[in-house]
């Protein structure tokens, strides 16, 4: 099976332009313009392979190679194309147009399989728009309804697409799920290891924290009446880095990611602070002694400093472990290429995916570790080992 990596890497490279920030940095926000056109960009290149697709009430895509055995279970796979702000080129896209082009090195090979094989294209799986990742394949496990996602300014999904859910999944409709991504760390690069078989996925925690002190002028308020809610919030952010720090294991991160500061004056004392935070672990419970030590600091910081802090959950998931079977084949895919078997600490749509079907994910390295940052780079070899042990995967799945 020959991947055609010069046609791959001359689509990613096509699908970077799609953006919303200067070179090289990638801006893709679900419903942007840029996002949309991106999208029917990759729709015609499914299209031009032969692939069936539709739409779901919410604008992931469903790309389908029909097998001579097409009512049975599909094999699926796929990732996302939208970016984070000031992003790189390879994270989601990877699997996108790599899970095409190992539909391609299929066909091109002359495999017949007898499972149909769907690529699925997540209308979202980073938590820019809405504050929640993975909305998307959230909402295909039945897990989210939609109806209550908003954006910063308050708009609902329906003014955002236009369209309604649901978008869930009917039970059996996969017989597997793959997942082909960037590791975005640094362990497969450092070992020299081409290819990372995931076991499980961390589980993420994001809150929405408000702090509300009081405003008033930065020359004429003294500093013993202060109660500044930015000061606060600074302490809630330091309380976050203790608290996941102190856990015990490497494996349990916290980052205080977004602060929006009203009224926002050099001049003026901050009263309102909006900050976001993320703490992953894969280690549920002992995620959640770290989101309660959180919880434990800001009451602490809220009454020693005069403010109210009020926290909203907006996911708090379980991890998930890939399924022996998908990691089976992978691992006899991978051939002669050598593996390491790990867990994922970014989330991705398969945490949500492994509810629906069994699931696995394939890993390759990209350089530094490096991701969510415009230099963002995985290299044309990299990315043609992680498609043909896709490939090769897929074909044993769906024989
Ligand atoms: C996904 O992008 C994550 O934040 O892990
Ligand atoms: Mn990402
Ligand atoms: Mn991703």
């Amino acid at each position: 099976m020959k991947v055609d990596i010069d046609r791959l890497s001359r689509e990613l490279a096509t699908l970077a332009t799609f953006s919303d920030a200067p070179e090289p940095a990638v801006t893709r926000v679900v419903y942007s313009e840029t996002w949309q056109q991106a999208r029917a960009w990759v729709v015609g290149l499914c299209a031009d392979s032969g692939l069936v697709w539709r739409e779901d009430g919410v604008g992931s895509i469903f790309a389908r190679w029909v097998g001579t055995e097409p009512e049975l279970p599909a094999i699926a796979m796929g990732s996302h194309i939208d970016a984070i702000p000031n992003a790189g080129a390879y994270d989601g896209t990877v699997g996108v147009l790599g899970g095409l082009e190992a539909i391609r090195t299929l066909q091109r090979s002359g495999v017949q399989p007898r499972r149909s094989i769907e690529l699925i294209m997540f209308c979202a799986e980073e938590p820019t728009l809405f504050g929640i990742g993975c909305f998307s394949s959230r909402m295909m496990a039945g897990l989210l309804d939609g109806s209550e996602l908003r954006d910063r300014e308050g708009r609902t999904l329906y003014d955002h697409i236009g369209m309604h859910p649901p978008v869930r999944l009917p039970e059996g409709c996969y017989e597997a799920f793959v997942e082909l991504h960037i590791e975005q760390g640094p362990l497969l690069e450092r070992a020299g290891i081409p290819l990372g078989i995931v076991t499980a996925i961390a589980a993420p925690a994001t809150w929405h924290i408000l702090v509300e002190g009081e405003g008033g002028h930065a020359g004429a308020v003294l500093m013993p009446d202060r109660r500044d809610a930015f000061c606060a919030a600074a302490e809630v952010a330091l309380a976050v880095e203790r608290a996941a720090t102190s856990s015990g294991a490497i494996d349990t991160v916290g980052t205080t990611g977004v602060c929006d500061i009203f009224p926002g004056a050099v001049n003026s004392v901050p009263s309102r602070v909006r900050i976001e935070m993320d703490v992953r672990d894969i280690d549920g419970d002992r995620r959640d002694r770290v989101l309660a030590e959180i919880e434990a600091a800001c009451a602490g910081i809220g009454g020693r400093r005069g403010v109210r802090i009020t926290k909203r959950v907006i996911n708090a998931d379980p991890p998930a472990a890939c399924d022996a079977r998908v990691i089976a084949a992978l691992e006899t895919a991978a051939g002669r290429l050598k593996y390491r078997k790990m867990v994922s600490r970014a989330y991705h749509d398969s945490l949500f995916m492994a509810r629906v079907a069994p699931t696995g994910m394939l890993f390759i390295p990209c350089r530094n570790g490096v991701s969510h940052r415009p230099d963002e780079y995985a290299s044309p070899e990299a990315i043609a080992a992680g498609v043909e042990t896709l490939a090769g995967a897929l074909a044993l799945l769906a024989r």
